[in-house]
């Protein structure tokens, strides 16, 4: 089985990296020369962990090939996923241009085509988008959807910097089906390649399965800016601590451990994007959500107050030297995408501060939004010199290993802890005025 794969983000790329090294041939195609190249020398056009490793083996055995011509692709093979972006138009609503586009692209190589052929919506689409890309594949083909052609909604829930392991060890895999047999052919590719291993596999209509992925993403991103309103509050009163709190609440199996860790705010391609996306097709619909309204407010806010917590603990931001330590919306990744420390930069330098900033593996992308604006350095303890306030804005783990001995290189002794990733009581007795999100004066 040939499968040809629309769009080479994060979703197209992890994907046909996991199915090439499970013996699937895939055709991956991309309209970027400089990633078509990449692919086909093994080598991620972007950092995710585990991801070169799987391209190097996929272009060696021959089992990943990368091309810009997707027509070709989609005639080569048995299945087509799609993944190309959707991104915010400017009224927050979803751009679908890229969709349709692969749609008509999808419908005029089936015209050509013989055979059953199935259509995969891998990208994150408002309900009933998928219908409409069937509508253009049958228009543009002139063949019948459950007949001649199948398709299927299978929304992805992979995380950044662990997308790789999302691939293979998913919590449940999502079947949205028009027709029972394109659910049948997807279930069975699913199963091979899942061989072995106990994955629960739901199906249903394409619209359930769309609304899925928005639901998944917004009860996730309520629960951070959920759990980041309790740390404001936490914040005000004598001696607790959100991240206790947090532990203490999380045992409750109805509630569950995760995504309560408060911190700057989400960021990312997915929440902000999808929870927009959301709340403008709610509003389209002629519903105002008012959860998810708010869940993008206290969001906004968040990276303001942890700005908040620097101002308080300098007496004033104007003329001060701030040391940003981690500028990616999370670790592992060097994407800046809607990364808290953007709006929390800003802001600095707005207020009339110095940034001088490093992360392991962001900067070249910070650079296309700061540009001179801030000082990059090479390493912490480079960022930290002669700092008044150092700043942790994301959690990788190297900035954990730093100790007290390493941040008196900074000639102020503030530190403001974004991620609470050092205990605030050891770097108290080192003489720091330390603040972290959610915990109590
Ligand atoms: C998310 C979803 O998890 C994934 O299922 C979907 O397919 C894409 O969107 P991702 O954007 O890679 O994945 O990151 P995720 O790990 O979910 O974190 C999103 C943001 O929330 C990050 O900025 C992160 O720092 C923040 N976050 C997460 C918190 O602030 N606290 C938490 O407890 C968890």
């Amino acid at each position: 089985m040939t499968i040809s794969i629309i769009g080479a983000g994060y979703v197209g790329l992890v994907a046909a990296a996991c199915f090439a090294n499970r013996g699937f041939k895939v055709l991956i195609s991309t309209k970027n020369p400089k990633k078509i190249k990449m692919i086909n020398e093994g080598k991620a056009p972007f950092f995710e962990p585990e991801l070169d490793g799987l391209l190097r083996k996929a272009a060696r055995s021959g089992m990943l090939q990368a091309s810009g011509t997707r027509a070709e692709a989609v005639l080569n093979s048995d299945i087509t996923f799609v993944c190309v972006g959707t991104p915010s138009a400017a009224d927050g609503s979803i751009d679908l241009n890229f969709v349709y586009e692969a749609a008509e692209e999808i419908g005029r190589s089936l015209r050509k085509k013989g055979g059953y052929h199935l259509v995969v919506m891998r990208s994150t689409v408002v309900p009933g988008t998928t219908d409409k890309v069937r509508e253009i594949a049958e228009k543009l083909s002139g063949k019948k959807a459950g007949k001649d052609f199948g398709i299927c909604m299978c929304p992805e829930f992979l995380r950044q910097g662990q997308a790789v392991y999302d691939t293979f060890n998913p919590d449940r895999v999502v079947i949205g089906e028009h027709d029972r047999k394109a659910g049948n052919v997807i279930e069975k590719l699913f199963k091979k390649f899942y061989k072995g291993k106990k994955v629960p596999i739901l199906r249903m209509n394409t619209v359930s399965a769309e609304m899925v992925k928005y639901v998944s993403n917004s009860i996730l991103a309520t629960k951070v800016s959920f759990i980041n309103e309790i740390a404001n509050i936490c914040e005000r009163v004598p001696n607790v601590d959100v991240y206790e709190v947090a532990e203490g609440v999380g045992l409750d199996r109805r509630i569950g451990p995760l995504f309560l860790e408060a911190g700057p705010g989400f960021g990312g391609s997915c929440f902000p994007k999808d929870m927009n996306a959301i709340v403008s097709f709610s509003r389209e619909l002629g519903y105002q959500p008012k959860i998810l309204e708010t869940v993008l407010k206290v969001n906004e806010e968040q990276a303001l107050h942890v700005v908040d917590l620097a101002r308080r603990s300098l007496g004033g931001l104007k003329g001060k030297i701030i040391a940003i330590l981690g500028l990616s919306f999370k670790s592992d990744t060097d994407d800046m995408r809607e990364a808290p420390s953007i709006r929390i930069i800003k802001k600095l330098l707005e207020e009339g501060a110095t940034v001088a900033a490093y992360d392991p593996v962001a900067a070249s992308n910070a650079r296309k939004i700061f540009q001179n604006r801030i000082d990059y350095a090479d390493s912490a303890l480079e960022c930290l010199r002669g700092a008044d306030c150092c700043m942790v804005v994301t959690e990788w783990d190297e900035f954990k290993k730093l100790k007290p001995r390493n941040l008196k290189r900074m000639r102020g002794r503030s530190i403001v802890d974004a991620r609470r990733i050092w205990d605030a009581e050891t770097l108290r007795r080192a003489g720091f005025k330390y603040s972290g999100v959610g915990l109590g004066k």
